[in-house]
């Protein structure tokens, strides 16, 4: 899958933006945030933004996220976070499963959070998920290793349950720098967890589907987990819902359509 140019405008609103919102998340006690990567003139201290408390944590998501001036490698983020103990997963967890695939890739799919599978092997989506994940992919004729894909917390939360709003913000910003650095021209959330995390809203995924969604200027296709595709069975029409969105996806991309007729 050969990156198409992309489109990068001057980013010193987004710049202080991000440094106001990785100070806010300094303050609030939560570790990791690449300030030292900002120029000295962009470290300067930031005006507060002026928002409510409850919108303080909240991602401006109408912001460029594609930001030249502080580009990170996935390996220096991954440096980064360590052998983290930022949330409480991070007590339970065996392996801290941070991403896997292209780092340049035009398309990422984000998750909600590793498995049991995940948890063992360090790697997402390598369970039964992932094997659905694989197929949907397949279908859409591209490679895993064309993607890059990754998960909203890095840590497997007990029993499978949904993140929790805390392990969500300790690892927010750890996913908008893994975005940040492979700037892709299309991101796919994957779930209503995935979803809700990243657009911070609360509609349900059937309503968030099936149209892009901006974040940070990079169009965000929500869809059906894996997971409820496995539970919906094969010729579902979730399964289906799920084939729009992603040829809505690679139209987006400029990529070929393969022609799939739904089986009677
Ligand atoms: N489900 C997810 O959301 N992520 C994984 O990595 C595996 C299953």
């Amino acid at each position: 899958m050969n990156r198409q140019p992309t489109h990068h405008s001057t980013q010193s609103h987004l710049t202080a933006s991000l440094t106001a919102y990785l100070e806010d998340l300094q303050e609030s006690g939560v570790d990791g945030m690449p300030l030292e990567l900002l120029s000295p003139a962009e470290t300067e201290p930031t005006p507060k933004r002026a928002a409510p408390p409850e919108q303080e944590s909240r991602i401006e998501i109408n912001e460029q996220l594609n930001t030249p001036e502080i580009h990170e490698t996935l390996e220096q983020i991954r440096k980064n976070l360590g052998p983290c103990q930022r949330c409480k997963l991070g007590a339970t967890r065996k392996n801290l499963v941070f991403g896997v695939g292209n780092p340049k890739a035009r398309l990422v799919f984000v998750g909600e959070g590793p498995g049991a599978d995940e948890d063992a092997q360090g790697e997402p989506f390598v369970g039964d998920a992932g094997k659905m994940l694989n197929r949907i992919i397949a279908a859409m004729e591209l490679k895993r290793e064309d993607v890059y894909i990754c998960n909203v917390v890095k840590c497997r939360p007990p029993q499978n349950r949904p993140p929790e709003s805390d392990e969500v913000s300790a690892c927010m910003p750890f996913l908008l720098r893994q975005i940040q650095s492979v700037r892709p021209e299309a991101i796919v959330a994957l779930g209503t967890s995935a979803a809700h995390a990243i657009l911070q809203t609360k509609v349900p995924i059937s309503k968030l589907r099936g149209k892009f969604h901006d974040f940070h200027g990079i169009p965000l296709m929500p869809t059906y987990h894996p997971s409820y595709l496995l539970r919906t069975g094969g010729n579902s029409d979730s399964f289906w819902s799920v084939w729009d969105d992603m040829t809505q996806v690679l139209q987006l991309l400029k990529l070929p359509v393969p022609d799939k007729s739904r089986k009677k």
